[in-house]
């Protein structure tokens, strides 16, 4: 390596700054079973991981999401623009929602529980940022079985597009789907 090309790896990072390291604020946001939840990560923090456990009890799941910092977003220039969505499903129906235009991701989940049903209604917090770009994009694996344990963590630098699910009346459950992409800056001209 040259003397030149270290200095300008040395600037790259100067210039792209925020290690992940440096991040603060991060935390987990927790839901209740049966109970409306509104879970808003606040910029400039995305999801990091989620843990999900489904009671049968309750004929429902429990949800925690770790926001916090995700590398290559310059924090300072982080502004983005975001929106709810509507309930994007009916109760007991499939769901399938990707924030589709430009470089839209998912920054906030909301949902709201039916007893009768066993089931919620899905709503979205997109955002977009024309600084940045996606990329890379790619569907998980199912991230759960029906009734089981649901326990992923993001890759560093990629954030969430895309939620889908089915849904299973006699297991009064779903099974989540992620869309995730790397979220990228757009280097100005
Ligand atoms: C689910 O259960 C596991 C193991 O007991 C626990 O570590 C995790 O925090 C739980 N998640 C939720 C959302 O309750």
């Amino acid at each position: 390596m040259s003397t030149t090309f270290i200095l300008l790896l040395l600037m790259t990072f100067m210039v792209i700054g925020e290690p992940i390291t440096l991040a603060t604020g991060e935390r987990i946001l927790t839901t209740e079973y049966d109970k409306e939840m509104v879970i808003n990560c606040e910029e400039p923090n995305f999801f990091l991981a989620v843990t999900s456990n489904y009671s049968t009890e309750h004929k429902d799941r429990k949800w925690e999401f770790t926001c916090g910092l995700t590398s290559h977003i310059r924090v300072s220039e982080h502004r983005s623009r975001c929106s709810w969505s509507g309930y994007i499903n009916q109760y007991e129906r499939d769901l399938n929602e990707a924030c589709g235009r430009r470089s839209g991701f998912i920054e906030g989940i909301r949902s709201i529980y039916k007893d009768y049903y066993g089931d919620r209604r899905w709503s979205f917090y997109c955002c977009y940022n024309d600084d940045y770009t996606i990329s890379r994009c790619k569907t998980t694996d199912q991230l759960n079985k029906y009734q089981g344990r649901l326990n992923y963590r993001f890759q560093d630098g990629y954030v969430l597009r895309g939620v889908s699910s089915v849904h299973n009346n006699n297991y009064k459950d779903r099974i989540f789907t992620f869309e995730v992409c790397s979220l990228d800056y757009v280097y100005p001209d």
